[in-house]
């Protein structure tokens, strides 16, 4: 699928005839309104099939058979079965990879792991404007060896050229997100992996906007660490767990550093002495969120129907298009385009500049169409090869176009600006 200019409705539709992936947009539940939910990047969308399978955990499960279910239902294998259902789209073995707790705590569980089986240094190395969560993590557990009196410190590179800069042996963890939520300019994981591990460095890669768009392969490009988002591209649901990967080579190097009893290798012995499971179930902590994994497992079921190759055939195919007709109808208005244009230097979004981003956002909304506004001046525009299509990318665009030419944005309705 390869779109090209001048495009119009005509090609969209052609490229949509075409697509491998058509038949999955049937497997989800859109918005009543009939606007289009371009926010893949920040809440994917629900599975049809969602609904169905909590009523049924609800009532079947809870109500009638409360706590027999955990040995007639799988609850207590989700975070392993939802890891394996979807580490083929992260390019990890089915059993290096558990959805668990959220993005923070696996953030946290990671770094402070990582960091024991460091080789030289001493620094987390990342961006100063890295998305606050990541920073914040890394600032926490630096606080908390300081605070046991072990030495350690942040290195907050300003651009991408200083941390290639600074990229030296007094680096332990390079700890970076894939691709930046806001400009969704994307980090190459061989490069990177490989400069990092020249310098004795170990990665920690955050893939919450690349995962269930990109074609991303941890295995193959020698990563260490990973977690991610499981709300996002995955469609796990909103505050639905994330997921976590230790490449096979660091697992069972140390204990977890929540030692739960869900991360015990005999975890049905109930023994009182902690023995951590060898591998990255280890890193499970108490209880999964059953409610929240019923969901996921929906989404995962149809994960693990496609290839990682064809979602990101697709989504190179949606976003290319989507900056070619954005520039096409827009450019004259004040659009700019914020998010790199060469695709392998792009992540999940795509985001564009325009002098009254906020309040255009909101107008968005009013006319049918949901992005995300990012502080100056940007809108970010989220799209999921599993349920849009290139006519979806046709008359977004028609509607930003109208909302610019009308000025409709200009209203002062439209002032007060929502995250
Ligand atoms: C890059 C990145 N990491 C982490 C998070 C959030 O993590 P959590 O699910 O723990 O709130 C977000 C949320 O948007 C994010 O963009």
């Amino acid at each position: 699928m390869t779109p090209e200019a001048p495009y119009s409705l005509e090609n969209c539709l052609e490229l949509d005839r075409v697509d491998p992936l058509a038949g999955f947009r049937n497997k989800f539940a859109f918005a009543a309104s009939g606007n289009i939910h371009f926010d893949a990047n920040s809440m994917g969308a629900m599975t049809k099939d969602a609904p169905d399978r909590v009523h049924r955990l609800l009532t079947k499960n809870w109500r009638d058979k409360s706590r027999r279910s955990w040995s007639t239902e799988d609850w207590l294998e989700k975070p392993r079965k939802l890891g394996a259902s979807i580490s083929h789209m992260i390019g990890a073995n089915s059993q290096d990879v558990v959805v668990c707790d959220n993005t923070t705590i696996n953030l946290f569980k990671i770094i402070s792991y990582a960091w024991k089986l460091r080789g030289s240094g001493n620094a987390i190395l990342t961006e100063a404007h890295n998305f606050p969560t990541d920073m914040h993590v890394a600032q926490g557990f630096l606080k908390f060896l300081e605070d046991l009196g072990v030495a350690g410190h942040i290195i907050k590179a300003e651009t991408r050229e200083q941390v290639v800069d600074k990229l030296d042996r007094n680096v332990a963890l390079l700890y970076l997100t894939q691709t930046d939520y806001r400009s969704s300019e994307r980090w190459d994981l061989s490069e990177m992996n490989r400069r990092a591990h020249a310098v004795d460095a170990l990665t920690i890669w955050d893939l919450s906007h690349s995962a269930g768009a990109l074609n991303i392969d941890l295995m193959g490009t020698g990563s260490d660490f990973a977690v991610g988002c499981g709300y996002k591209y995955l469609c796990g649901g909103p505050g639905g767990p994330a997921y976590l990967f230790i490449n096979p080579e660091h697992q069972g190097k140390s204990w977890p550093t929540i030692a739960g009893w869900m991360g015990h290798a005999h975890w049905d012995k109930f023994s009182s002495d902690f023995e951590p499971a060898a591998n990255v179930a280890g890193h499970l902590t108490g209880t999964p969120q059953v409610v929240a994994n019923e969901i996921f497992s929906a989404a995962a079921d149809i994960w693990s129907k496609v290839q990682r190759a064809d979602v990101a055939d697709k989504h190179q195919s949606l976003t290319e298009t989507l900056i070619g007709i954005l520039e096409q109808e827009c450019s004259p208005l004040g659009v700019g385009i914020n998010s790199p244009k060469l695709y392998q230097k792009r992540g999940g979004h795509v985001s564009f500049s325009h002098a009254g981003a906020g309040q255009v956002c909101e107008a968005l909304v009013d006319h049918g169409l949901i992005s995300s506004f990012r502080f100056p001046n940007s809108i970010r525009l989220g799209l999921s090869p599993l349920y849009h299509n290139h006519e979806d990318v046709w008359k977004a665009v028609q509607i930003i176009k109208d909302v610019l030419f009308q000025e409709a944005w200009q209203h002062p309705k439209y002032e007060n600006v929502s995250m």
